[in-house]
């Protein structure tokens, strides 16, 4: 691999013994998958953030880049941790993981990192434009990166991304690539589809596309302008868990795919599928093992909400009472949850009953209940060995079974 002056500079330890060690990690990466120099990467958002993934390994590399004075040289943004920061007590989370969570994160802020605690680091807290290359972990933010901003990424992995943001760099391989964002299959969207679909009929749109597309590049037309950032945080959390798609060209909403002739670089696609209501239809009863409208659990916020959502939510369960036998979660980011409760709707939900969480996922969260409602197909999915049945509704439809309001 080809290493500049200055890569070769922070590989002998020349910047301090820290910045060797991420950039020897990542020319070490770079070797494995090809990749023929670095890149200088804008800034990196990093999912080594959780000390649930990383465990006691990960922690003790981050601690170890600390002391020896390691700050981080580009913008870092941080996924979500393992606990809530506030409410950890009162959520019955494990003291011994908030003791090590409090660790990392003081670890990882002392080198810089904004502590937005978010896995949805595009709508609080990452700065991030057009044809920027950026060095992104977390699918559904790696997605939303490639594919609404048309900013450049792959898919990192925990810790790698801590390197990155130490050295500011990452190899140059996978979706920095011109020629690897070429799209290599196309979706038609009936235009009467659309009509009424909301961030969870795209989330199922995004797990059909991406069970399909699995590795390739899907091109979608038929998407149209005024789709929401909330539906397309939908959409690529979705189409990530579906397959194992960074990049997917919306035609008229990706920046670099305004027709299927431009997405695909002037090639004709691999294959072509129109979208109907039927596999639309057939991939939400594949997702749905939920029998009843009576859940244990329902679960908002994967990604975490934003404060459109978090309105929303409280318009909906204003003047009603959470069921007893239901627990009600809501999952965002401390930024929109701060947000939120300036505009009373935190408020609202907790006197209906819901819990308004924040910083963590929902894998952090100590669930009783075996049943579970979510309008996340990325839950969903994801979650099926966790709960015994899943069930999938829009927010209405949960708020309907939280309230206990039979269809
Ligand atoms: Fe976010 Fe956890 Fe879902 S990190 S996208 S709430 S699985």
């Amino acid at each position: 691999m080809f290493l500049t002056r200055e890569d070769e500079e922070l590989l002998n330890g020349e910047h301090g013994e820290g910045a060797k060690i991420a950039m020897s990690v990542l020319v070490k990466l770079g070797e494995m998958y090809d990749a023929d120099r670095m890149l200088n990467v804008e800034n990196v958002h990093i999912d080594g953030s959780a000390y649930g993934w990383i465990n006691d390994s990960g922690l003790e590399l981050v601690e170890k880049f600390c002391s020896l004075g390691v700050r981080f040289r580009v913008p870092a943004t941080l996924n979500p941790s393992s606990i809530d920061f506030d409410m950890w007590k009162e959520l019955q989370m494990s003291s011994r993981v908030a003791e090590k969570q409090l660790r990392l994160a003081n670890a990882l802020k002392r080198m810089g990192a904004t502590p937005t605690w978010t896995c949805a680091p595009y709508q609080y807290g990452a700065d991030v434009r057009f044809g920027q290359n950026v060095a992104w972990g977390e699918s559904n933010a790696v997605g939303f990166a490639n594919t609404v901003v048309g900013a450049r990424t792959e898919r990192l992995g925990d810790l790698a991304d801590v390197c990155s943001a130490i050295v500011g760099k990452y190899p140059y391989f996978g979706l920095y690539r011109d020629e690897n964002r070429r799209g290599e299959m196309l979706f038609e969207l009936r235009k009467q589809d659309l009509e009424t679909f909301g961030p969870t009929d795209y989330g199922i749109l995004g797990f059909f596309i991406g069970s399909v597309a699995e590795a390739k590049i899907p091109v979608v037309s038929g998407i149209p302008k005024n789709v929401t950032t909330d539906q397309l945080k939908s959409y690529c959390a979705a189409v990530a868990v579906g397959g194992s798609v960074g990049l997917s060209h919306l035609c008229g909403v990706t920046p670099e795919a305004e027709t299927v002739a431009h997405a695909c670089h002037g090639s004709i696609p691999e294959e072509k599928i129109t979208i109907g209501t039927n596999q639309l239809e057939q991939t939400r009863q594949k997702l749905s093992t939920l029998k009843g409208d009576c859940p244990e659990v329902i679960c908002l916020g994967c990604p975490h909400y934003s404060v459109q959502e978090l309105t929303r939510l409280a318009q909906l369960l204003k003047g009603k009472k959470v069921k007893k036998d239901v627990r009600l979660v809501v999952l965002t980011s401390r930024a929109a949850k701060t947000l939120a409760v300036e505009m009373g709707a935190v408020k609202t939900i907790e006197s209906s009953g819901g819990k308004v969480i924040a910083d963590t996922c929902w894998n952090f969260v100590p669930f009783e209940g075996r049943t579970l409602m979510t309008d996340s197909v990325k839950m969903a999915w994801v979650s099926m060995s966790k709960f015994t049945e899943v069930g999938i509704g829009n927010m209405d439809r949960c708020v309907e079974a939280a309230v206990g309001i039979m269809r």
